[in-house]
């Protein structure tokens, strides 16, 4: 059982007694500077409803420090005023390889995020790919082990999962949407197990929402992760599945208290971080956050 990736001060005894290896990421994220809610584009959002940017930006650095005290690295781009959800990295695009499939918002008030962050992975050398068809990058797209796991429904149409399929030569599996809350595939599953690890493949293991799915995608979920946790729908509510998982440590929101006690009995290391401020903009700890693969 190696233990020499995991950082001291955070992992539990049940985290290492269940074998369960960090693997050390490398993330984008965006300070919300600009963040507000001034359009409806998701349910969550409600422009007659006060925020407070400085409390975002507070909620928002601690988890920016929580990831770099679990030993991670965190790049950020420049938030630009009037984008007020350039906050949720996760929709900038999809990476793997170095490789950028950049994003094609569905919203206008989003789309000219797109190239802000085509830009930002060129500076940093990664390979864009210009996307032809609608996507909303990270929220609807995961890689569990070898495959990519693809939303549609709301946001990502079926032609990106195709595109997606020939840009990374992987196999996608595309799964239906159906609950408006849930309207990107982060906020209904999240990828436990590394992507690439140790166990590789057979290791990798999901936590979901059923009710956010249609049946043939539940058919599809419990067919290929037998193992998965099934999260209630009272965790689900508040964005328990929008989180970040490095293999040992699943940063999550601290009302998700349900899906916290099944990551312990599994061996993981809940670690909870409150994003309530940007849950106005239909926003969690997931959605703050995108994986840059090299
Ligand atoms: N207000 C943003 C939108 O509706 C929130 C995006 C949340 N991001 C995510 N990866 N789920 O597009």
């Amino acid at each position: 059982m190696s233990t020499q990736n995991t950082a001291p001060a955070t992992a539990p005894d049940a985290g290492l007694a269940s074998g369960r290896i960090q693997q050390i990421r490398r993330y984008l994220m965006c300070r919300p500077e600009h963040f507000t809610v001034s359009y409806t584009i998701n349910p969550w959002m409600e422009p007659a409803n006060p925020t407070d940017t400085a409390l975002a930006v507070r909620q928002w650095q601690t988890l920016h420090d929580t990831y770099l005290a679990l030993g991670h690295k965190v790049h950020l781009i420049d938030p630009i005023e009037g984008l007020p959800d350039m906050v949720y990295t996760a929709n900038g695009g999809f990476v793997i390889d170095n490789v950028a499939y950049g994003a094609k918002f569905r919203f206008q008030e989003r789309v000219p995020e797109g190239p802000a962050f085509m830009e930002w992975f060129r500076a940093n050398g990664f390979q864009v790919v210009e996307p032809v068809e609608v996507n909303e990058g990270e929220g609807d797209f995961l890689l569990v082990g070898d495959t990519i796991l693809a939303g549609t429904g709301f946001r990502s149409t079926g032609d990106s999962h195709r595109e997606l399929g020939d840009v990374f030569g992987k196999e996608v599996v595309s799964l239906n949407l159906v609950d408006p809350r849930f309207y990107h595939l982060d906020t209904a599953i999240s990828v436990l197990d590394p992507v690439e690890g140790p166990g590789g493949v057979e290791k990798a293991n999901i936590a979901y929402l059923e009710h956010a799915f249609d049946e043939r995608s539940q058919a599809i979920l419990a067919e290929r992760y037998p193992d998965a946790i099934r999260v209630a729908d009272a965790d689900g509510a508040v964005f328990g599945l929008n989180s970040a998982s490095d293999g040992l440590n699943v940063i999550i929101s601290p009302r998700a208290t349900g899906f916290e006690a099944q990551l312990r009995e599994r061996g993981y290391n809940p670690v909870l971080v409150d994003l309530s401020e940007l849950l106005l903009g239909g926003g969690g700890i997931k959605c703050c956050t995108l994986e840059l693969r090299r």
